[in-house]
């Protein structure tokens, strides 16, 4: 049977991160609200429990609050903050509020012969976000850390398994963190590792021949990672029963049509349909410059194109979609999953007839899928590729988008991942582009006076793509990519760097 490690979701930002670092252990893991029952709990038949951390009090009106019996299942159980003053609370350990709210990275001293924090080191620097505090240990419980100002940083019940931790060990600001989830997941927990990216593939694979026999799936290819992957899995368990339909609207980077059409354009096992849109859409784009507008519009035409090509095929029985872990985690405490729209604007397609949804990606984060897609021999390129908008180039190019004005973006934006690949700073920087701006601006070149457009150049660093900050090139690369823009795309005589974070500014630029 899966080992399973179950999340108990108190409404803490790091939750997602706390799930990627139990997998991370090879081990799987599943994020539940806190409303979840003791009867659903004993179906998944956890390994041992995480409570999340969470903005509330322990001591405010309708504080989050699991099911007590959760105490007497027998399985060990790691509360991170809020978490650990829930336990604490419940137990009959006392929780008060500090005057002040202690956050950012401190040294803790930690009782290094417990099992939690085997091999680490007496003093270790953590992040600490609370106000909240635990004042004093429920009964049978010691305490296993502190710091300068929380007396009770940590605490444990060795019998029971039961600990807690005041600090986040999700996150990377804590060091060894890593270590003291593996070291719970492991064990304490007795984990073995079994969760791998080859079996899933394999198990994936037989799962969907099973469910899916000799029936018709539809996926719609984007070019994206996630499609190409859900795409790849699909073709392998049911071969020419899958078709792709990849519509070519036109605001791809420079290189991706080709790509997507090399990767299954010439495989014998999948029928494959791409739809040269790129005149629609630019006709359906022209004068628009209203970015919610070009959004809008794109994402509708995109479901127009797919329909009526999918029409021209008749009944299938499956529709593909692409969804990711953090998409249905994302979609709210409790409630059943939003099915992730194409381009995340026009929905599902109304006009193709199809029974029944299949998402092969649905348990899994982005790393892992990225893994399953090198798993399925998907090139390294396409699988790293990095986040792309669906309404794509349109959106960074601010106002009116000509034919023109695409073919210098994409020229200009090439040179610039060219470059950061080559001084290796792909790896670091998570998203980075080039955005064409309206503004024309004069110059010279040679001799001459010229007016012309002015590029700007977007990179980021983040972890989940809702806060982020700009990148810190070094200005000699800086330099040489400005150079290479400027005399190698025509119409563009000016280069600059977006030095702004999110917030307040957004990544994308529309
Ligand atoms: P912002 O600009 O909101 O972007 O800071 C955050 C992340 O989301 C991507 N993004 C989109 N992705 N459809 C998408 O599929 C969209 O309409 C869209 N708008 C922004 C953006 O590239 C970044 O990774």
């Amino acid at each position: 049977m899966e080992e399973k490690i179950l999340i108990i979701d108190f409404g803490g930002q790091y939750n997602q991160l706390i799930a990627r670092r139990v997998r991370e252990k090879n081990v799987y893991s599943e994020i539940r609200p806190y409303t979840i029952t003791i009867s659903e709990i004993k179906k998944i038949k956890p390994k041992g429990i995480i409570f999340t951390g969470g903005p509330a009090s322990i001591y405010q009106e309708n504080a989050p609050s699991c099911d007590l019996e959760i105490f007497e299942l027998g399985i060990p159980i790691l509360g991170i903050c809020y978490g650990m003053q829930f336990m604490a609370e419940a137990l009959g350990g006392e929780v008060q509020r500090a005057t002040k709210r202690e956050y950012g990275q401190m040294e803790v001293e930690l009782q290094n012969n417990i099992p939690l924090f085997k091999g680490l080191e007496v003093k270790n620097i953590c992040l600490m976000s609370h106000t909240d505090y635990v004042s004093k240990l429920p009964v049978d419980f010691l305490k296993i850390a502190k710091t300068k100002t929380c007396e009770i940083a940590g605490f444990a019940n060795l019998e029971k398994k039961f600990y807690g931790v005041q600090f986040h060990p999700e996150v990377n600001h804590t060091k060894n963190g890593e270590k003291i989830i593996e070291n719970f997941v492991k064990n304490i927990c007795g984990c073995k590792g079994l969760w791998k990216m080859d079996m899933f593939v394999k198990n994936k694979i037989l799962e969907l021949k099973e469910k899916i026999k000799d029936q018709k799936v539809l996926c719609a290819l984007s070019g994206g990672v996630d499609s190409s992957v859900a795409a790849s899995l699909l073709s392998s368990a049911v071969g020419s029963n899958l078709t792709c339909i990849f519509v070519d609207h036109g605001l791809l980077r420079k290189g991706e049509v080709e790509e997507v059409v090399k990767t299954f354009g010439n495989r014998e096992d999948v029928n494959f349909i791409k739809v040269d849109a790129k005149d629609r859409f630019l006709e359906k784009l022209k004068d628009v410059t209203d970015p919610e507008k070009k959004r809008k519009i794109i994402g509708e035409e995109f479901i127009r194109v797919f329909e009526s090509e999918a029409k021209k095929l008749g009944t299938v029985d499956y529709l593909v979609q692409g969804t990711i872990y953090p998409d249905v985690v994302e979609s709210g405490i409790g409630k059943s999953s939003v099915i992730k729209s194409h381009h995340n604007v026009g929905g599902l397609p109304e006009h193709v007839d199809f029974k029944e949804i299949v998402e092969p990606l649905r348990d899994l984060f982005k790393d892992e899928v990225r893994q399953v897609g090198i798993e399925l021999g998907l090139s390294f390129d396409l699988v790293n590729r990095q986040p792309f908008p669906g309404p794509g180039l349109a959106i960074r190019i601010i106002g009116e988008i000509t034919e023109e004005k695409l073919t210098i973006l994409k020229d200009a934006d090439y040179i610039f991942r060219e470059e950061i690949k080559k001084h290796n700073f792909d790896k670091d920087i998570n998203q980075y582009f080039a955005v064409l701006t309206n503004i024309k601006s004069v110059g010279v070149m040679g001799d001459e006076r010229t007016y012309d457009y002015m590029l700007a150049l977007r990179a980021v660093t983040t972890d989940d793509f809702m806060t982020a900050n700009f990148s810190k090139i070094p200005y000699d690369v800086l330099e040489i990519i400005s150079k290479r823009i400027v005399n190698e795309v025509n119409h563009i005589n000016r280069v600059v760097y977006d030095i702004t974070s999110k917030p307040p500014a957004t990544i994308e630029w529309e």
